[in-house]
């Protein structure tokens, strides 16, 4: 396969790395040589002289011996037109931005299906958590009941880190200098980016993408530092949680993201730092939880380089 990698930022650099470092054992597992035609930053990164290096997306989009795009910019107005124009000229598409599936997935899963390509997004939910695939791959025969989850690990990540005395604003850095939140960090605070993955994760499970004005959305900046410290006094934590459920009688669906209160013993208690959970209620299955580092270059990369096998090997989401 032939790919083209927009974007060498947290998540990209880790991608290139780990196909260089790990290129026998993946090429063996996908039964194909990875080629990585052309890679593509804004800005020039020196250390990459060995790849075809571009500025301008147009030539990875153009360029028709490239048969996959691995989109890792983050943003909606640039990815959305490279997404488009991926599906359009019959590439298949990798990509980790949930805000634009989240908002314009439905338009692009039709585009996707009208032009017999593939659409991957492993990498925009949980980060290095394989949650996606055994969603719609593995659960698929139950009828689910609900999902909840721990979805951003940067607000878990300042929620652990207050809750043992750091401020608000020293978290967020660390958070920002390790690379877990997003370019606008509002996103990661206020709720949206987890709603953006609830949003994801009830199209794999009810087939349908919601209005993202419909999703109520509160985040953690309602908390103050107090609060996090009595909630520690009575063994308490705040964590926040994405949630979907479907009315058994009405078959709706509703979405929600805000701060709830956990005590000990409860599931998302011990999920702390950059750690996601999600759990999966199914009429069969019962129970399924998923636990797993949310954010990160290689965990994400992960991710991202998993979803190259199921171009090779799945036809199944495109059904
Ligand atoms: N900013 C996101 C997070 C990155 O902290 O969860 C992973 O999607």
């Amino acid at each position: 396969m032939k790919v083209g990698i927009i974007g060498i930022g947290t998540v990209g650099r880790e991608v290139i790395n780990i196909i260089s470092c790990q290129r026998a054992k993946i090429e063996k597992l996908l039964g194909e040589k990875i080629e990585v035609q052309k890679i593509c930053n804004r800005t020039p990164r020196e250390e990459y002289e060995d790849y075809s290096f571009t500025h301008d997306y147009k030539e990875i989009l153009k360029d028709p011996s490239i048969d996959t795009v691995i989109e890792l910019m983050g943003g909606i107005k640039i990815p959305l037109e490279i997404a488009k124009k991926t599906l359009t000229a019959e590439k298949n598409l990798v990509t980790a931005n949930k805000e634009l599936l989240a908002i314009h997935g439905n338009e692009l899963f039709q585009l996707a299906k009208e032009k017999d390509v593939k659409i991957f997004f492993e990498a925009a939910v949980g980060g290095g958590i394989p949650i996606l695939s055994p969603l719609k791959e593995s659960l698929f025969p139950n009828n689910f009941k609900k999902i909840r989850g721990i979805l951003n690990g940067t607000a878990n990540y300042i929620l652990t880190q207050m809750s043992e005395g750091a401020s608000y604003e020293q978290a967020l850095k660390d958070a920002t200098e390790k690379g877990y939140a997003e370019t606008d960090p509002t996103f990661d605070v206020e709720g949206i980016d987890s709603a953006h993955k609830i949003s994801l994760l009830s199209y794999l499970a009810w087939g349908e993408i919601k209005e993202f004005k419909e999703i109520k959305i509160d985040g953690i900046t309602g908390l103050t530092a107090k609060d996090i410290e009595k909630a520690a006094k009575n063994n308490q934590k705040y964590k926040l949680l994405g949630e979907a459920a479907i009315d058994e009688d009405t078959q709706k669906i509703t979405l929600a993201v805000k701060p709830i209160l956990v005590g000990k013993g409860d599931l998302f208690y011990e999920v702390n730092g950059i750690y996601n959970a999600i759990e999966i209620e199914g009429s069969y299955t019962g129970k399924t939880i998923f636990y797993g580092e949310g954010a990160g270059g290689n965990a994400t990369a992960n991710a991202v380089i998993s979803d190259l096998y199921k171009v090779i090997n799945s036809k199944s989401w495109q059904r």
